[in-house]
């Protein structure tokens, strides 16, 4: 069985990250997409909303399943039987930091992990989670970045009133 992790923050889950989850669920016979529990970082979103927000995201894609990890990438992974780890690219600038982390998860992993990049669709290009939750914080639109009920969640976070879109 062909298996693969795509590790992120995923705070919040964007069209970005979905369209990525997609086309790696099709390459791979199960997907694991896992939430980072890193403590150092402050979310808006708890790690279990995070991960209950990506299980109701990919309720309709049966190959793929939502976890959540602490510490090393190369960790989870060996525990996990997961040689392949998916990131996405929407820039050069990307490029630059996942190159490195890839590489150090190969050389830490002693090449037992190795990291698979998807190009992001350039529809989704410009978005990032970070993006879409200072525009929702300033009351700005953000129906093009994240499904509904996510839009949502983000809104009640800032206490912003979602109807004044409507
Ligand atoms: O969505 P993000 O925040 O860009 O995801 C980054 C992530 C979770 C892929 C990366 O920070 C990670 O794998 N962290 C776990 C710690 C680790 O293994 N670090 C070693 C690489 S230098």
């Amino acid at each position: 069985m062909k298996k693969a992790v795509y590790p992120g923050s995923f705070d919040p889950v964007t069209y970005g990250h979905l369209d990525i989850i997609k086309r790696a669920a099709s390459i791979f016979d199960e997907l694991t997409v896992s939430v980072l529990n890193n403590k150092e970082k402050k979310p808006l979103f708890s790690v279990e909303e995070r991960v209950k927000i990506l299980e109701e995201a990919t309720k309709d894609l049966p190959n793929v399943k939502v976890d959540s990890f602490s510490g090393l990438l190369i960790d989870y992974t060996k525990k996990n039987d997961i040689p392949v780890a998916i990131r996405g690219l929407r820039a050069v600038t990307d490029f630059e930091y996942e190159l490195q982390i890839a590489q150090t998860n190969r050389a830490l992993s002693k090449e037992q992990l190795d990291t698979m990049f998807f190009t992001t669709s350039l529809e989704y290009a410009y978005l990032s989670s970070s993006s879409v939750k200072e525009i929702a914080s300033f009351g700005g639109d953000i129906a093009m970045c994240v499904p509904d009920f996510v839009a949502e969640q983000v809104y009640e976070k800032y206490g912003i009133d979602r109807n004044q879109f409507k």
